[in-house]
């Protein structure tokens, strides 16, 4: 039987990342090869991106996806979240080099009440919001605020794109394919204090740290390499990361969606419920498991080593000092 389509709202469509995901969208690696959609691409109501969005448009006709079902292209988020299942929250300005993803709050920071508030009082009964734009775990938490109808549980934010980059890192020092690596985690913020955790993380089923017996490189280079990964990319191509985004946004929704399976976790930003010492609220980065149906639970009773202990009272510094920034928009 044909299922009916879902909508998908995509803010920032006319963007970097908007142009690598759109395709992966409507051709069905997000939703499954049987799950029709129908996408609704919000920008700015100026000229330019408008002209742009338009021009996605007519690529994605032009690739005459069986999937797409429909396209609405708007500047007006009544209209792009109406109905929404899925709000896809990547419209904001990246950072440039030089910068912290931190120091774009008071710009960013600001369009996710507006959104959230649109999402409150347009989007479908069920819709799950996932934010990208950064800093993103902040703005999903403005967010959340402002969409006060909608479940906090509903809302996300992405350090998958982390996640999938410490793996990268492990399978290439390891010498083995990525799909060795397992159940690499990031805690905290997607900035430079998050945490990539090895000391769960196994390496063809041994633990990580035995396959790569370097504490000095793991707690070091390899630690840095991951923190600093995102300005890394921004030195190399003058611009923010975008098919490794849109990418890792593919895998979120579908860690949000998908049975995880047994044994395993994906590093998902969601509201702390003060679990690991992570402040109660703050939209932080945990090890998330999916049952596949709709609802998702932090894995419990992980052992916490002193060097990660620290680190992830640096990381929830960092988020409470957020938090504290933008008290009047929560
Ligand atoms: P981009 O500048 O190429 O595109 C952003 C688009 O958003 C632009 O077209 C702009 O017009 C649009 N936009 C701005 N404000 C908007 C609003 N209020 N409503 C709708 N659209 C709006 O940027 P990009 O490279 O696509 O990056 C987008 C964001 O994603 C940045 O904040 C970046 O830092 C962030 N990012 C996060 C991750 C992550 O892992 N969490 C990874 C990569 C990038
Ligand atoms: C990334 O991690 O690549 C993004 O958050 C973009 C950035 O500013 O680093």
């Amino acid at each position: 039987m044909t299922k009916a389509p879902i909508r998908v709202a995509v803010t920032g469509a006319a963007g970097q990342i908007g142009y690598a995901l759109l395709p992966r969208i409507a051709s069905g690696q997000m939703f499954g090869p049987d799950q029709p959609v129908i996408l609704q691409m919000i920008e700015i109501p100026m000229e330019k991106p408008m002209a742009a969005l338009e021009g996605v448009a007519m690529e994605l006709d032009d690739c005459a996806f069986p999937l797409l079902q429909g396209m609405v292209v708007t500047s007006d988020p009544a209209l792009g979240f109406r109905d929404a299942n899925w709000a896809l929250l990547v419209g904001s300005k990246p950072r440039g080099a030089g910068m912290e993803r931190g120091d774009l709050i008071a710009e960013n920071g600001p369009i996710f009440t507006g959104q959230g508030r649109a999402i409150n009082d347009n989007a479908a009964s069920d819709v799950r919001v996932a934010v990208v734009g950064n800093p993103c775990n902040t703005n999903a938490l403005i967010c959340m605020h402002s969409a006060p109808d909608v479940p906090d549980e509903r809302f996300s934010a992405m350090t998958r794109l982390d996640q999938n980059r410490a793996q990268a890192q492990l399978a290439a020092k390891a010498g083995v394919a990525t799909t060795e690596v397992k159940n690499t985690l990031i805690w905290g913020n997607h900035s430079a204090t998050q945490v990539p955790d090895v000391y769960h993380a196994t390496i063809a089923g041994r633990p990580a740290n035995e396959v790569i017996p370097d504490a000095a490189w793991l707690e070091g280079d390899f630690l840095e390499a991951v923190q600093k990964r995102g300005a890394a990319i921004i030195k190399a191509r003058g611009l923010s990361s975008a098919a490794s985004a849109a990418n890792a946004l593919v895998n979120h929704v579908r860690d949000l969606t998908m049975a995880t399976p047994a044994g395993q976790w994906n590093s998902v930003c969601v509201k702390s419920d003060g679990s690991y010492s992570i402040s109660e609220g703050l939209i932080a980065s945990f090890p998330v498991r999916s049952d596949g149906k709709g609802t998702w639970e932090i894995v419990a009773d992980l052992t916490l080593n002193p060097f990660l202990e620290g680190k992830i009272a640096a990381t929830v510094k960092e988020l409470e000092g957020e938090r504290e920034l933008v008290k009047d928009l929560l």
